[in-house]
Protein backbone atom coordinates (compact mmCIF):
# COMPACT_ATOMS: atom_id res chain seq x y z
CA UNK A 1 0.00 0.00 0.00
CA UNK A 2 1.46 3.27 -0.75
CA UNK A 3 -0.35 6.74 0.08
CA UNK A 4 -0.01 10.07 -1.55
CA UNK A 5 -0.17 12.54 0.99
CA UNK A 6 -1.01 16.04 -0.72
CA UNK A 7 -0.56 19.13 1.19
CA UNK A 8 0.52 22.87 0.76
CA UNK A 9 -1.25 24.33 -2.15
CA UNK A 10 -2.18 27.89 -2.46
CA UNK A 11 -5.13 28.38 -0.60
CA UNK A 12 -4.53 31.40 2.86
CA UNK A 13 -4.49 27.57 4.81
CA UNK A 14 -1.45 26.56 3.27
CA UNK A 15 1.14 26.63 6.20
CA UNK A 16 -1.53 24.68 8.43
CA UNK A 17 -2.15 22.48 5.26
CA UNK A 18 2.12 21.65 5.57
CA UNK A 19 1.63 21.38 9.19
CA UNK A 20 -1.05 18.56 8.67
CA UNK A 21 0.33 16.99 5.81
CA UNK A 22 4.05 16.31 7.90
CA UNK A 23 1.96 15.14 11.05
CA UNK A 24 -0.08 12.81 8.26
CA UNK A 25 3.03 11.49 6.78
CA UNK A 26 4.89 10.87 10.29
CA UNK A 27 1.53 9.00 11.12
CA UNK A 28 1.59 6.63 8.57
CA UNK A 29 5.24 5.76 8.45
CA UNK A 30 4.87 5.05 12.23
CA UNK A 31 2.62 2.31 11.46
CA UNK A 32 4.71 1.18 8.11
CA UNK A 33 2.64 2.71 5.35
CA UNK A 34 4.47 3.58 3.28
CA UNK A 35 3.69 7.34 2.30
CA UNK A 36 4.78 10.18 0.60
CA UNK A 37 4.02 13.65 0.57
CA UNK A 38 4.04 16.11 -2.15
CA UNK A 39 3.02 19.88 -2.64
CA UNK A 40 -0.04 20.24 -4.66
CA UNK A 41 0.92 22.38 -7.35
CA UNK A 42 1.45 21.85 -11.26
CA UNK A 43 3.85 18.38 -10.57
CA UNK A 44 0.32 17.19 -9.48
CA UNK A 45 -0.87 15.86 -12.59
CA UNK A 46 2.28 14.60 -14.25
CA UNK A 47 3.33 13.17 -11.06
CA UNK A 48 0.22 10.79 -10.47
CA UNK A 49 0.54 9.70 -13.88
CA UNK A 50 4.11 8.98 -13.83
CA UNK A 51 3.81 6.92 -10.17
CA UNK A 52 0.28 6.84 -9.36
CA UNK A 53 -0.34 5.78 -5.65
CA UNK A 54 -2.74 3.19 -4.56
CA UNK A 55 -4.51 6.12 -2.63
CA UNK A 56 -3.86 10.05 -1.64
CA UNK A 57 -4.77 11.55 1.78
CA UNK A 58 -6.01 15.37 1.25
CA UNK A 59 -4.08 17.45 3.69
CA UNK A 60 -4.95 20.69 1.54
CA UNK A 61 -7.35 23.00 3.61
CA UNK A 62 -9.15 25.38 1.81
CA UNK A 63 -10.02 26.08 -1.83
CA UNK A 64 -9.14 23.72 -3.52
CA UNK A 65 -8.64 21.14 -1.07
CA UNK A 66 -11.89 21.15 0.43
CA UNK A 67 -13.98 22.99 -2.29
CA UNK A 68 -14.18 19.75 -4.27
CA UNK A 69 -11.86 20.94 -7.30
CA UNK A 70 -9.12 18.75 -6.44
CA UNK A 71 -11.22 15.70 -5.75
CA UNK A 72 -12.34 16.20 -9.11
CA UNK A 73 -9.11 16.02 -10.68
CA UNK A 74 -8.50 12.97 -8.52
CA UNK A 75 -11.94 11.32 -10.11
CA UNK A 76 -10.83 12.33 -13.47
CA UNK A 77 -7.42 10.35 -13.12
CA UNK A 78 -9.23 7.56 -11.11
CA UNK A 79 -6.76 7.53 -8.22
CA UNK A 80 -9.03 6.79 -4.89
CA UNK A 81 -8.78 9.35 -2.33
CA UNK A 82 -9.83 9.10 1.37
CA UNK A 83 -12.71 11.62 2.66
CA UNK A 84 -15.99 12.56 0.89
CA UNK A 85 -16.32 12.99 -2.92
CA UNK A 86 -16.03 16.30 -5.12
CA UNK A 87 -19.81 17.27 -4.59
CA UNK A 88 -20.20 16.33 -1.09
CA UNK A 89 -17.56 18.50 -0.34
CA UNK A 90 -18.31 21.36 -2.79
CA UNK A 91 -21.42 21.35 -0.63
CA UNK A 92 -20.06 21.35 2.89
CA UNK A 93 -17.41 24.15 1.85
CA UNK A 94 -20.06 26.86 0.57
CA UNK A 95 -21.01 27.87 4.37
CA UNK A 96 -24.62 28.99 3.15
CA UNK A 97 -25.50 26.11 0.91
CA UNK A 98 -24.02 23.33 3.63
CA UNK A 99 -26.35 25.52 6.50
CA UNK A 100 -29.63 25.32 4.11
CA UNK A 101 -29.34 21.56 3.90
CA UNK A 102 -28.98 21.36 7.61
CA UNK A 103 -31.81 23.34 8.17
CA UNK A 104 -33.78 20.93 5.78
CA UNK A 105 -33.27 18.50 7.38
CA UNK A 106 -34.33 19.93 10.76
CA UNK A 107 -30.38 20.37 12.21
CA UNK A 108 -29.92 23.41 14.26
CA UNK A 109 -27.17 26.28 12.99
CA UNK A 110 -27.36 29.64 13.95
CA UNK A 111 -29.54 32.20 11.61
CA UNK A 112 -28.01 33.72 9.09
CA UNK A 113 -27.78 36.22 6.09
CA UNK A 114 -25.22 35.26 3.05
CA UNK A 115 -23.98 38.92 1.53
CA UNK A 116 -21.91 38.90 -1.36
CA UNK A 117 -19.76 42.09 -2.10
CA UNK A 118 -21.75 43.60 -4.72
CA UNK A 119 -24.99 44.03 -2.48
CA UNK A 120 -23.01 47.24 -0.85
CA UNK A 121 -22.67 48.95 -4.07
CA UNK A 122 -26.62 47.78 -4.60
CA UNK A 123 -28.01 49.15 -2.00
CA UNK A 124 -25.16 51.34 -0.62
CA UNK A 125 -23.27 49.95 3.06
CA UNK A 126 -25.26 51.98 5.51
CA UNK A 127 -28.56 50.53 4.76
CA UNK A 128 -27.21 46.78 3.93
CA UNK A 129 -25.60 46.69 7.61
CA UNK A 130 -28.37 48.14 9.20
CA UNK A 131 -30.79 45.51 7.59
CA UNK A 132 -29.06 43.01 8.77
CA UNK A 133 -28.82 44.13 12.36
CA UNK A 134 -32.42 44.72 12.37
CA UNK A 135 -33.42 41.10 11.36
CA UNK A 136 -30.40 39.14 13.21
CA UNK A 137 -29.59 41.65 16.64
CA UNK A 138 -26.16 42.02 18.11
CA UNK A 139 -23.71 39.97 18.50
CA UNK A 140 -23.46 38.62 15.16
CA UNK A 141 -20.27 36.67 13.52
CA UNK A 142 -19.14 37.78 10.74
CA UNK A 143 -16.88 35.01 7.92
CA UNK A 144 -16.23 34.23 4.53
CA UNK A 145 -18.58 32.36 3.51
CA UNK A 146 -15.70 29.94 2.54
CA UNK A 147 -13.02 29.63 4.31
CA UNK A 148 -11.55 28.22 7.31
CA UNK A 149 -9.39 28.45 10.18
CA UNK A 150 -11.08 31.32 11.43
CA UNK A 151 -9.18 34.00 8.72
CA UNK A 152 -11.28 36.72 8.10
CA UNK A 153 -13.87 36.16 11.14
CA UNK A 154 -14.45 38.41 13.63
CA UNK A 155 -17.42 38.68 16.34
CA UNK A 156 -19.22 42.31 15.97
CA UNK A 157 -20.81 42.93 19.55
CA UNK A 158 -21.37 46.95 18.68
CA UNK A 159 -23.04 48.36 15.35
CA UNK A 160 -20.18 50.36 14.82
CA UNK A 161 -17.78 47.67 14.85
CA UNK A 162 -19.84 45.76 11.63
CA UNK A 163 -18.19 47.83 8.79
CA UNK A 164 -14.45 46.74 9.77
CA UNK A 165 -15.41 43.10 10.41
CA UNK A 166 -17.20 43.18 6.73
CA UNK A 167 -14.17 44.11 5.27
CA UNK A 168 -11.61 42.19 7.09
CA UNK A 169 -14.10 39.55 5.86
CA UNK A 170 -14.24 40.27 1.81
CA UNK A 171 -10.24 40.67 2.11
CA UNK A 172 -11.10 36.73 1.87
CA UNK A 173 -14.01 36.11 -0.10
CA UNK A 174 -16.30 37.54 -2.27
CA UNK A 175 -19.27 36.77 -0.02
CA UNK A 176 -19.68 37.18 3.85
CA UNK A 177 -21.68 35.08 6.30
CA UNK A 178 -23.24 36.67 9.29
CA UNK A 179 -25.04 34.80 11.64
CA UNK A 180 -26.26 35.34 14.71
CA UNK A 181 -23.80 34.96 17.62
CA UNK A 182 -24.54 32.31 19.62
CA UNK A 183 -23.28 31.96 23.27
CA UNK A 184 -21.86 28.80 24.43
CA UNK A 185 -19.09 26.23 24.68
CA UNK A 186 -16.92 25.56 21.43
CA UNK A 187 -17.30 21.91 20.45
CA UNK A 188 -16.10 19.94 17.96
CA UNK A 189 -17.00 16.31 17.31
CA UNK A 190 -14.86 13.98 14.76
CA UNK A 191 -16.84 11.66 12.66
CA UNK A 192 -14.67 8.71 11.15
CA UNK A 193 -16.11 5.27 9.14
CA UNK A 194 -13.27 3.19 9.73
CA UNK A 195 -15.95 0.36 7.39
CA UNK A 196 -18.57 -0.38 9.55
CA UNK A 197 -20.36 3.22 9.48
CA UNK A 198 -19.98 6.25 11.07
CA UNK A 199 -19.04 6.79 14.36
CA UNK A 200 -18.21 9.93 16.43
CA UNK A 201 -15.31 9.99 18.82
CA UNK A 202 -15.48 11.73 22.19
CA UNK A 203 -16.47 15.33 21.93
CA UNK A 204 -13.67 18.31 22.31
CA UNK A 205 -14.68 21.54 24.21
CA UNK A 206 -12.15 24.02 23.11
CA UNK A 207 -11.49 26.94 25.61
CA UNK A 208 -9.14 29.56 23.94
CA UNK A 209 -7.29 31.79 26.44
CA UNK A 210 -8.62 35.32 25.03
CA UNK A 211 -12.62 33.92 24.93
CA UNK A 212 -11.88 34.14 20.56
CA UNK A 213 -10.83 30.44 18.33
CA UNK A 214 -8.84 32.71 16.32
CA UNK A 215 -6.10 31.44 13.57
CA UNK A 216 -3.59 32.38 17.01
CA UNK A 217 -5.74 30.54 19.10
CA UNK A 218 -5.81 27.49 16.71
CA UNK A 219 -2.38 27.03 15.86
CA UNK A 220 -0.37 28.68 18.51
CA UNK A 221 0.89 25.96 21.20
CA UNK A 222 -0.43 27.11 24.93
CA UNK A 223 -3.02 29.58 23.43
CA UNK A 224 -5.86 27.43 23.91
CA UNK A 225 -6.80 24.32 26.21
CA UNK A 226 -8.83 21.54 25.25
CA UNK A 227 -11.32 18.86 27.37
CA UNK A 228 -11.47 15.73 25.59
CA UNK A 229 -14.57 14.80 26.06
CA UNK A 230 -16.32 17.97 26.33
CA UNK A 231 -17.79 18.42 29.91
CA UNK A 232 -20.91 18.02 28.48
CA UNK A 233 -23.82 16.23 30.95
CA UNK A 234 -24.34 12.65 29.45
CA UNK A 235 -27.49 13.88 28.11
CA UNK A 236 -26.40 17.04 26.78
CA UNK A 237 -22.81 14.96 24.96
CA UNK A 238 -25.30 12.42 23.63
CA UNK A 239 -27.19 15.03 21.79
CA UNK A 240 -24.31 16.58 20.56
CA UNK A 241 -23.20 13.28 18.89
CA UNK A 242 -26.91 13.09 17.53
CA UNK A 243 -26.75 16.15 15.87
CA UNK A 244 -23.03 15.98 14.72
CA UNK A 245 -23.74 12.60 13.16
CA UNK A 246 -26.85 13.88 11.45
CA UNK A 247 -25.08 16.83 10.38
CA UNK A 248 -22.38 14.68 8.60
CA UNK A 249 -25.16 12.47 7.29
CA UNK A 250 -26.82 15.25 5.88
CA UNK A 251 -24.12 16.33 3.70
CA UNK A 252 -23.70 13.40 2.07
CA UNK A 253 -20.01 13.39 3.51
CA UNK A 254 -17.57 9.92 4.10
CA UNK A 255 -14.93 8.66 5.65
CA UNK A 256 -14.22 11.72 8.17
CA UNK A 257 -15.19 15.15 8.78
CA UNK A 258 -15.46 17.01 11.83
CA UNK A 259 -18.75 18.79 12.68
CA UNK A 260 -18.50 21.95 14.86
CA UNK A 261 -21.20 22.93 16.88
CA UNK A 262 -22.09 25.70 19.92
CA UNK A 263 -23.70 24.05 22.93
CA UNK A 264 -25.68 27.18 24.93
CA UNK A 265 -25.78 27.19 28.60
CA UNK A 266 -29.05 25.54 28.53
CA UNK A 267 -27.55 22.51 26.76
CA UNK A 268 -29.31 22.70 23.34
CA UNK A 269 -26.29 22.69 20.40
CA UNK A 270 -26.20 24.41 16.94
CA UNK A 271 -23.83 23.22 14.48
CA UNK A 272 -21.62 26.08 12.67
CA UNK A 273 -20.09 24.37 10.05
CA UNK A 274 -18.45 20.84 9.10
CA UNK A 275 -15.01 20.05 7.91
CA UNK A 276 -14.50 17.39 5.54
CA UNK A 277 -11.04 18.15 5.66
CA UNK A 278 -9.87 18.68 9.08
CA UNK A 279 -7.00 19.82 10.51
CA UNK A 280 -4.34 17.19 11.39
CA UNK A 281 -2.03 19.70 12.88
CA UNK A 282 -0.28 19.24 16.61
CA UNK A 283 -2.91 21.65 17.73
CA UNK A 284 -5.60 20.09 15.71
CA UNK A 285 -9.02 18.60 17.40
CA UNK A 286 -9.75 15.75 14.91
CA UNK A 287 -5.63 14.23 15.98
CA UNK A 288 -6.90 15.11 19.88
CA UNK A 289 -10.25 13.39 19.53
CA UNK A 290 -8.85 10.17 17.75
CA UNK A 291 -6.44 9.87 21.34
CA UNK A 292 -9.40 10.46 23.66
CA UNK A 293 -11.48 7.40 21.65
CA UNK A 294 -8.58 5.54 22.77
CA UNK A 295 -7.52 5.13 19.24
CA UNK A 296 -3.37 5.84 17.08
CA UNK A 297 -3.68 8.39 14.54
CA UNK A 298 -1.87 6.35 12.46
CA UNK A 299 -3.84 3.78 13.33
CA UNK A 300 -6.91 5.31 12.27
CA UNK A 301 -5.22 7.20 8.67
CA UNK A 302 -3.89 3.64 7.95
CA UNK A 303 -7.60 2.13 7.79
CA UNK A 304 -9.07 4.81 5.96
CA UNK A 305 -5.99 4.84 3.09
CA UNK A 306 -6.56 1.01 3.14
CA UNK A 307 -10.12 1.31 2.91
CA UNK A 308 -9.99 4.11 0.33
CA UNK A 309 -7.24 1.70 -2.01
CA UNK A 310 -9.60 -1.58 -1.99
N1 LIG B 1 -9.71 24.60 8.44
C1 LIG B 1 -8.95 23.94 9.48
C2 LIG B 1 -7.78 23.25 8.93
C3 LIG B 1 -9.81 23.01 10.27
O1 LIG B 1 -10.99 23.08 10.12
O2 LIG B 1 -9.28 22.23 11.05
MG1 LIG C 1 -13.62 25.15 9.12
Amino acid sequence: LRCLVLAGGLSYERDVSLRSGRRVLDALRAVGVEADMLDADVSLLPSLKADPPDAVFIALHGSTGEDGSLRGVLDLCGVPYVGPDARSARLAWDKPSAKAVLVECGIPTPEWVALPHDRFSELGAVAVLDRIVDRLGLPLMVKPAQGGSGLGAAVVRDAAALPAAMVGCFAYDQTALVERYVEGVDVAVSILDLGEGPFALPPVEIVPSNGVYDYAARYTAGLTTWHAPARLSAETGAAVVKTALAAHQALGLRDLSRVDLIVTPAGECTVLEVNVSPGMTETSLLPLAVHAGGLDLGDVIARLVTRAAA
